[in-house]
């Protein structure tokens, strides 16, 4: 959409300085910790609070934390930032958006009213949220491209995980929650062609833009609702899978439970649940850098997800054979873990169990 070499090179240039970010100056940081931890650990029990007491005044880590919301504000906002370099476009993209789609392939409510939680964030630092705005979609497809900077294969990731999910059942009927602009959902429709997917997200310029996607690949087994995972209208126990892929991490525990209990409602006994999102492992340096990039990129969730027990919550509402296991967004990433700044993706599994 976008041909300015101005802009490709400003882009280029804050994806450089990630690339950085992620790679010498994490390892300085930690470099610095294990310092630190060495010479006097001040009797504190191990534990984030402990990596904070140690390195939390530390120049290296406040430089660390200036790049790592600087660079995803540079990335979105300014003159060459994503969402101002979409919106000079704004009317060929609002053409395309609303161009038509098969009956039934979407579905956007036009009186629906956003959750406060979700409409009072920027969510990573994305100005106006994924929601507001008609070309909100497109502006996150594109950053969606450099969310995670060690990857250079994007569709992988989805990949990966659509076939950990489909090694457990392919069903007739899958739901994706909190669809996004389809990129969950693209590689479950691509696989399930006799089947039926349904994507349901809050933001209705994502839904727009997942359905031109589906519709120029001429798919007919998907379609895509502006509805709450929390709340899908769908019929009791009328799927045979329900995923999500990073949802959880944007709600607040409560509408997690929510979620779980709707997933539990539409799953059909012998059915199940699988999420990707983000839970940091057993490690007090890394989850303290996973708290603060919370904090850092308006991700306030990301810590109460880590913290609530979610493997309970599931166990709570009668869900069977929970797992819990890391994952890798690209082959040899678990190997990367702690050298280099990722994300901890984990995979959140459970079944409803057979009637
Ligand atoms: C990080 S995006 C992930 C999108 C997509 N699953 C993907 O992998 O590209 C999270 C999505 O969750 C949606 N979301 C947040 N809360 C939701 C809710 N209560 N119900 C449905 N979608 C929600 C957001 O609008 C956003 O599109």
């Amino acid at each position: 959409m976008i041909r300015d070499p101005e802009f490709d090179a400003y882009q280029g240039f804050v994806l450089a300085a990630k690339l950085y970010w992620t790679g010498p100056m994490f390892q300085e940081l930690k470099a610095r910790y294990e310092d630190r931890l060495a010479r006097d650990h001040k009797g504190l029990p191990p534990g984030p609070e402990r990596v904070q007491a140690l390195i939390g005044d530390d120049t290296t880590t406040r430089f660390f934390g200036f790049m790592e919301r600087h660079l995803q504000r540079m990335k979105y906002s300014g003159r060459l930032g994503l969402h101002p370099a979409h919106a000079v476009h704004r009317e060929a993209i609002e053409g395309q958006l609303n161009a038509p789609v098969p009956a039934g392939m979407l579905e956007i409510d036009p009186d629906f009213r956003q959750p406060k939680y979700y409409s009072s964030i920027d969510i990573h630092q994305h100005p106006g949220g994924v929601w507001s705005d008609e070309i909100a979609g497109v502006v996150y497809e594109r950053g969606a491209r450099s969310t995670t900077p060690l990857m250079s294969k994007d569709k992988d990731l989805h990949q990966r995980f659509t076939d950990i999910v489909l090694a457990r059942k392919r069903p007739a009927r899958l739901l994706d929650m909190g669809c996004g602009f389809g990129k969950s959902t693209r590689s479950f429709w691509e696989e399930l062609r006799e089947g039926e997917v349904v994507g349901v997200d809050l933001a209705a310029p994502c839904l727009k833009l997942a359905a031109q996607d589906a519709a120029a690949a001429q798919a007919r087994n998907v379609r895509f609702v502006q509805r709450s995972a929390t709340d899908t209208k769908m019929p009791d126990a009328s799927f045979g899978v329900v995923t999500s892929t990073m949802l959880l991490h944007e709600m607040p525990p409560p509408v997690i439970k929510d979620t779980l209990q709707e997933a539990w409602r539409v799953l059909e006994p012998g059915g199940w649940m699988v999420h990707l999102d983000f839970l940091p492992p057993d490690d007090e340096f890394l989850t303290w850098m996973h708290y603060g990039h919370g904090r850092r990129n308006n991700e306030p969730f990301m810590e109460p997800l880590a913290r609530m027990g979610i493997d309970g919550e599931m166990e709570r509402i009668g869900f069977t054979d929970v797992e819990i296991m890391p994952f890798e967004e690209m082959a040899g990433a678990l190997a990367l873990q702690g050298k280099k700044w990722r994300f901890p993706w984990t995979v959140i599994a459970a079944r409803k169990p057979a009637a």
